[in-house]
């Protein structure tokens, strides 16, 4: 459980980083299951590069059950639970590999605009979970993130005439997103706040905000990034209407979650 400060530095920043929260033998068991999904780069909750290589797993325990483990875990679900200040549900799961030389950016972006726009999310009463699921150092791409962002709610966003129409999910996935930061905005905030790296020891783990302003490099170095993010929803924020986006990426099962 958190202390109270650890809870009002969430509240204000919009964010927390828990350091080796699992142990190397936990993180150890999930990354070995990974092979698994080369066995499935053809169905459509399997996103990859250019160059064939996988970006992207969503619902991936519905390939390998062992990965629901870690939505249910004690330690990051109660925790969850203790940041938005209700009972949660699983809204969306993926990982998010970088593989070595290979992985491409994310533009900055805040992640609301994608649940409030397209699955009819009301409230920003959710929290996400990146586990980093092995070393990262500051060259491999991690997530940057601007402290304080989540407080304006969703911002002024980019125009991008050549996908207003376009409500392909992949826009919601590639390097070109449908909603992105205006850069002036993510300039004067990042004056003002600066840029928080989230790179350290597998096992680690960051909990963020809806509307924080995050982005991340292109994987440059010869050492492959993996992470799993998971997405929890409060169960008194579930959609009027059932998502037009596919199930595995907005479940549509509402049961509050229970640890393990
Ligand atoms: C995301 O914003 O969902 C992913 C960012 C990353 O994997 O670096
Ligand atoms: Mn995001």
């Amino acid at each position: 459980m958190l202390l109270k400060n650890q809870i009002e530095f969430y509240r204000e920043n919009g964010f927390l980083i828990l350091d080796t929260v699992f142990s190397d033998a936990e993180i150890e068991a999930y990354n070995k299951k990974l092979s698994v999904f080369e066995n499935h780069k053809d169905k459509p909750s399997v996103v990859c590069e250019s160059n064939g290589s996988i970006r992207s797993i969503f619902a991936p325990e519905k390939q390998e059950p062992y990965y629901l483990n870690l939505v249910r875990d004690k330690h990051i679900l109660k925790v969850s639970e203790q940041l938005v200040g209700d009972n949660l549900y699983l809204y969306q799961y993926k990982l998010n590999i970088k593989e070595a030389f290979v992985g491409q950016n994310w533009e900055w972006h805040q992640d609301f605009p994608f649940w409030h726009f397209g699955d009819g999310i009301k409230n920003p009463e959710l929290i996400s979970v990146m586990i980093l699921l092995n070393d990262v150092a500051s060259y491999q791409g991690p997530l940057i993130l601007i402290p304080k962002s989540h407080s304006e709610g969703i911002v002024s966003l980019n125009e991008k005439p050549h996908l207003e129409n376009n409500n392909d999910l992949k826009n919601s996935l590639n390097t070109d997103l449908k909603y992105n930061i205006n850069d002036e905005l993510v300039k004067e905030f990042a004056q003002k706040n600066d840029i928080v790296t989230f790179s350290g020891k597998k096992g680690s783990v960051l909990f963020f905000h809806p509307n924080l302003f995050h982005a991340s490099n292109t994987n440059v170095s010869p050492f492959t990034r993996n992470t799993a993010i998971i997405t929890y929803n409060s169960v008194n924020n579930i959609p009027e209407k059932k998502s037009p986006r596919p199930d595995y990426v907005c479940y549509p099962d509402h049961t509050a979650l229970t640890t393990l």
